[in-house]
């Protein structure tokens, strides 16, 4: 008989750990949507108590999901949990993650606490969140590094107290497969009350093993929920990545034999929203949504699979969401066709105005370039999707001069709410004298902590350049993207995306500096 798995998402709350992955409300908001429709069970959708931005983020959150749980975590004190509470007040289904470590280095050092003192505190947490929601997961940070028998006792308790669903995080990434998976069994086999809970992995990725710690916490433990994240995204190394653990329990059910709620198809699209969305490119040869997961590039490997798919593929592109239908569109497609595509891609424009306005970038660019993919179509409406704050800065042309020799020189056209601007600068290379020229004008004193450059469609120069320019300044990160033919044109929009994003009126989101 087979039972179910629950898969609990925390790319908004621990991915938003990873240095530089700081994300707007607006950005949290889409892929909360996103999340949604892939049917995770929870969103963890932040941490309330940490900053008034991710608590609006998780309140806006609670206000728009409706089939999956939204989930604040909260440290194990009544104003953390209230905050989470407060946050959480508008959800449909709403849950309260509560934490404090259990491992004797993290009592000792961190908390400077008892044992008695932590399992006291640990009952009081709950049985305050309890106040909020029926819905209570209790974590023991750095379980995995705990004495067995406190931790059962911890445990006992706060599932006495009503605590639903027991994580145990190897918070450092220090476990293997096979004795996490034992801890984790031995740990239900000596906690009294283990079957009136839920119990859940959260694996680190500092080793390379948090899927496969996960799966062996699943197999081997018993547990029935797994924390993990988009691309694997989260603090240092990452944490355990959601489209490997989903698509290993899928492909491998003969295994596993558990069910899971997710819409694999809907895989790619989190996986790409949540790269532009951060700037953390994914790499080629990631398993599931890297560029070359399904690629088959010997001669052998495509006889075979042209014979027989099944001969070196063990699940479809299609299935994780690539699309079979590779070019789309082109210049002589129509509104209807661009309308169309932009829903089978799962895309949502909250106006007919903003859905004109892409149409027109959409014609903009196909004269420009012979064949539209999906990718393109997803750069052409990242930060144009629903709720999205009006920019204050657009772009609107470019010329640059670099000859070999000679220092090049820049020269951006762009509009300030709605007043043209022009900034002239020279610089070590092209893209050097456009931000240099922008930045003579807006003189923003922020750093520039990343510029990335990245082919949107592999294998061809025709393809568009998407940029990532990551900008720091007073505590706070940001991530602009821009796309073009042109990737000096990408770099300009890109560094006007982030100087948006750093002047937006919302509180930022950003518990990493
Ligand atoms: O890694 C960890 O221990 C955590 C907990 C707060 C759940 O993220
Ligand atoms: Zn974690």
């Amino acid at each position: 008989m087979s039972d179910r798995l629950i898969i609990f998402d925390t790319t908004l709350r621990d991915g938003e750990q990873s240095p530089g992955a700081s994300m707007t409300r607006e950005e949290k908001i889409r892929i909360a949507k996103q999340l949604e429709k892939l049917r995770v069970d929870v969103i963890e959708a932040g941490f309330a108590a940490s900053s008034n931005g991710d608590f609006e983020s998780i309140k806006a959150i609670a206000s728009v999901v409706k089939d999956s749980t939204v989930c604040s975590l909260a440290r194990a004190n009544d104003k953390d949990i209230s905050r989470a509470g407060d946050a959480l007040a508008p959800a449909e289904r709403r849950r309260i993650h509560t934490f404090i470590a259990t491992s004797p280095l993290h009592m000792q050092v961190k908390l400077r606490m008892s044992p008695d003192q932590v399992l006291e505190q640990a009952i009081r947490a709950v049985r305050f969140a309890r106040q909020y929601t029926d819905d209570v997961e209790f974590s023991a940070e750095d379980g995995y590094r705990s004495e067995l028998p406190f931790l059962a006792k911890v445990c006992e308790a706060v599932i006495k107290e009503g605590a639903r669903t027991i994580n145990i995080p190897d918070t450092v990434g220090y476990a293997v497969p096979s004795l996490y998976g034992d801890f984790i069994r031995q740990l239900r086999e000596l906690t009294p009350n283990s079957d009136q809970a839920v119990w859940s992995v959260h694996c680190h990725n500092d080793l390379g093993m948090a899927v496969a710690n996960s799966l062996a916490g699943v197999s081997i433990g018993g547990a029935r929920q797994v924390e993990c994240t988009i691309n694997g995204l989260g603090e240092r190394a990452g944490n355990c990545s959601l489209e490997e653990v989903v698509m290993a329990v899928k492909t491998r059910r003969d295994f596993f034999d558990l069910d899971v709620g997710i819409d694999t198809r809907q895989i790619v699209t989190a996986s790409k929203l949540v790269s532009n969305i951060t700037g953390f490119v994914v790499q080629p040869n990631k398993a599931i949504v890297g560029a070359n997961a399904f690629a088959h590039a010997s001669g052998i490997h495509q006889d075979g699979v042209l014979k027989a798919r099944q001969t070196y593929e063990i699940m479809t592109a299609e299935d994780v969401g690539w699309s079979a239908n590779k070019i789309v569109l082109g210049k002589l497609s129509g509104r209807n066709a661009f309308k169309q595509r932009l829903e089978a891609l799962g895309i949502q424009l909250d106006s007919e105005q903003a859905l004109n306005d892409a149409f027109q970038r959409f014609k903009d660019l196909a004269d420009r370039k012979a064949e539209i993919f999906d990718e393109d179509i997803h750069a052409l409406v990242s930060g144009e999707v629903a709720g999205e704050d009006p920019e204050q800065y657009r772009f609107i042309a470019l010329s640059q001069r670099s000859e070999t020799g000679e220092r090049p020189t820049a020269r951006v056209v762009y509009s300030v709410n709605g007043a043209e601007q022009t900034a002239e600068s020279e610089g070590n290379g092209p893209v050097d004298a456009t931000v240099k020229a922008i930045e003579s004008v807006e003189q923003s004193g922020a750093e520039l902590l990343l510029f990335s450059v990245n082919g949107i469609t592999s294998g061809t120069t025709e393809s568009q350049g998407e940029v990532t320019m990551r900008l720091q300044k007073a505590g706070r990160i940001v991530n602009g993207v821009g796309a073009d033919p042109d990737i000096v044109v990408a770099s300009a929009k890109a560094y006007l995306s982030a100087l948006n994003k750093l002047r937006s009126k919302h509180e930022k989101v950003n518990p990493q500096v």
